[in-house]
């Protein structure tokens, strides 16, 4: 069981954080690979919710290691405050448990404040990000201006230049934004103690990785985001600044393909988005309102790192059919079917119309995919509850149906099926 790369299908917030944490029980590894704390990725143990933005999903098991990649931008300052908060829950987190590799890229203040700045500057086109200054990151790592987890190791040289950095982006912020200046004196010196606790934590991690390869061992590489949301494949420009799908584990990783064995691909059992940009099968009226939740409840659809009410609508398998098909989704892992109980009939979007035809292909053209118009078909729904579902043949036929279409639909099996947050509310095959 070598590699099992976890991506995934639809817009982020399928419930990768869930499935991760019940993958981990039999890994050696868990690296998380792209993007940084603009993921929320959620893990219920008992009566205990947990929200992780940097820290891979498998840091709840003591003999699994975890690492953040390269190909992640990680703010350090929120990297301790989360490593923090696990080790109040009891959890280890020293760099026994946990490696951040040397070639990952840094998050500083001056990208956050960048990232507020510029979608405040786009005003009515805003992209509506997480303003974690990940897409800024991003571009100063292609810029090659960046600093990385490398530049931790040397306290001194690291706050020298991230001084450099706050004076150049203060320029930017006073003249391009209007934006209010950054402290280079005080953030220099907080970082300084950032790099000085983060020190002992960067290394290589390609040697754990093929090391744990060599010994036929188990690795989960963690996808943070979905694939609407990849840089190149997804709604660009509403899209997030990384290769969230199973090419950014391979850059991430420094493996080739040949070690991948799974490649899972998580759908939630209908559609959710945070964030602008299109969304076909979207719904404003009170099914919409249903399937978000009031709040009540820790799963209802409200962004785990923003707070920010989520978008929703119903199954749309023609995106997901393009985010499987372009990803070589050997299985499927489809959440939250407790969350479709209740519905007297539901709906599945098994096409688009534009401008009168019918596409043959996901349009990943946000411009055109505004302007579809979804063909539905329904399907019946189920009044039971599923929460306590443990095997398919415990799900109503309605249940067992829905699943069944989307396989047939996307021609890749689910291998699990998810009835709740909890560890055990799992269907497996
Ligand atoms: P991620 O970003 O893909 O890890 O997903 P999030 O954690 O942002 O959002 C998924 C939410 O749904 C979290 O609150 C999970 O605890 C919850 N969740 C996951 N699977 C299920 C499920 O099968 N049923 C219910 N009700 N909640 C689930
Ligand atoms: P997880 O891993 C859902 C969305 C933002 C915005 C766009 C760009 O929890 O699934 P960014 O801050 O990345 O520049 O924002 O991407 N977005 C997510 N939506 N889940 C996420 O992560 C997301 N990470 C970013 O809402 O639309
Ligand atoms: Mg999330």
């Amino acid at each position: 069981m070598p590699v099992t790369v976890l991506i995934g299908a639809q817009w982020g917030d399928e419930g990768k954080g869930r499935v991760v944490d019940w993958l981990a029980r039999d890994a050696q590894v868990v690296a998380r690979y792209n993007g940084g704390d603009n993921a929320g990725h959620s893990i219920t143990i008992g009566s205990r919710v947990i929200r992780l933005h940097l820290v891979p999903s498998g840091i709840f098991y003591k003999d699994v290691a975890c690492l953040l990649a390269a190909g992640m931008v990680i703010n350090p300052k929120n990297l301790l405050r989360e490593m923090d908060e696990i080790q109040t829950a009891g959890y280890d987190v020293s760099p026994a448990r946990l490696t951040i590799s040397h070639n990952a890229h840094l998050v500083l203040p001056t990208h956050v404040a960048l990232d507020a700045a510029l979608e405040k500057f786009r005003g009515g086109d805003a992209i509506g990000t997480t303003q974690r200054g990940i897409g800024v990151a991003y571009s100063a790592k292609m810029l090659r201006t960046n600093l990385r987890a490398a530049d931790l190791r040397e306290p001194e040289h690291f706050a020298d230049a991230l001084h450099k950095q706050v004076t150049h982006a203060n320029q930017q912020l006073a003249h391009e934004y209007r934006a209010p200046a950054l402290n280079a004196d005080a953030l220099s010196a907080e970082y300084y103690a950032y790099a000085k606790r983060l020190a002992s934590y960067i290394g290589d991690t390609s040697p754990i990785v093929h090391a744990v390869l060599a010994r036929g061992g188990h690795i989960v590489a963690e996808g943070a985001q979905g694939v609407l949301l990849d840089i190149d494949m997804g709604t660009y420009p509403y899209v997030t600044s990384s290769n969230t799908g199973v090419a950014g584990a391979l850059s991430g990783l420094g493996i080739g393909p040949q070690p991948i064995t799974r490649i899972v691909g998580v759908l939630k059992a209908f559609n959710t988005r945070v964030g602008a940009g299109p969304f076909p099968t979207e719904l404003f009226d009170a099914t919409g309102a249903h399937l978000r939740g009031t709040g009540a409840n820790p799963w209802d659809e409200y962004g785990s790192t923003t707070g920010r009410p989520r978008r929703t609508g119903w199954l749309d398998l023609v995106a997901l059919k393009y985010a499987t098909r372009n990803n070589g989704v050997t299985e499927l892992v489809i959440t939250k079917m407790d969350v479709l109980s209740g519905f007297g009939a539901l709906k599945l979007c098994t096409g688009y119309r534009y401008k009168g035809e019918l596409l043959a292909d996901f349009p990943a053209d946000a411009a055109v995919l505004q302007q579809v118009e979804p063909v539905y078909e329904s399907a019946p729904g189920w009044a039971a509850d599923v929460s306590g579902a443990r095997k398919r043949s415990d799900l109503p036929a309605a249940a067992r149906a829905y699943i069944a279409r989307i396989e047939e639909f996307t021609g890749v099996p689910a291998s699990l099926i998810s009835v709740g947050p909890e560890r055990d509310q799992i269907i497996i095959g």
